[in-house]
């Protein structure tokens, strides 16, 4: 598995209002956030999913997310001040090898990573480094493309999460995606 990362004009599309045929954010994270938590959405991006994630996580929480380019987050933040949940997004440039969060060491309580996993250049660090951010009991939603990614690759993903901490809970639907539910042991 190559891991080309998807190119900035490519956020355009993804966070089309179109898309919401197929995967409605709202329906996709709304069992999962509630107000007041500390959400984590590595590579968001141009920020289809991140404004619902700050809707949910309202005036009180708190969405962190991380990218490797400065394009995304450039569309992501003109979008989320649109939306009126900027004020609820800490927005951080990073490198390609760490999602660099030490501050956030055990705090955070879920974490949504979409159409991401396989982009990055080191999966089993990538799981460690959440784990280590995550409470006790967090939750992870892990969704990959169904056209892109095979059965087996995105089964190889869970392992990885698995091995750093995380217990599968649940596979939850979500269209033309391969996804699950991990809660942090
Ligand atoms: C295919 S896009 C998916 C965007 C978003 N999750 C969605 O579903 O609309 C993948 C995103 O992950 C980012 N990315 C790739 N490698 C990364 C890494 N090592 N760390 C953080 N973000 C990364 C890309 O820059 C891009 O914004």
């Amino acid at each position: 598995m190559s891991h080309r990362v998807c190119p900035w004009w490519l956020g355009y599309l993804l966070a089309s209002p179109l898309r919401r045929l197929l995967q409605d954010p709202r329906k996709v994270l709304g069992p999962y956030v509630r107000e007041g938590m500390t959400v984590l959405e590595p590579g968001p991006g141009m920020g289809f999913f991140t404004l619902e994630l700050a809707r949910l996580a309202g005036p009180s929480g708190r969405v962190v997310v991380v990218d490797i380019q400065p394009r995304m987050l450039a569309g992501l933040r003109r979008r989320a001040a649109r939306a009126g949940v900027l004020s609820r997004i800490d927005i951080r440039l990073v490198s390609p090898n760490t999602l660099g969060l030490a501050d956030l060491a055990g705090s955070v309580d879920f974490t949504l990573a979409i159409a991401v996993v396989h982009e990055l250049p080191n999966v089993e660090r990538f799981f460690t480094e959440v784990a280590e951010v995550s409470k006790p009991g967090a939750g992870l939603l892990i969704a990959e493309p169904a056209g892109h990614i095979k059965p087996g690759h995105f089964e190889s993903e869970l392992q990885a999460a698995i091995r750093a901490g995380f217990v599968l809970e649940g596979r939850p639907s979500i269209r033309r995606s391969h996804a699950a539910l991990l809660r942090k042991a």
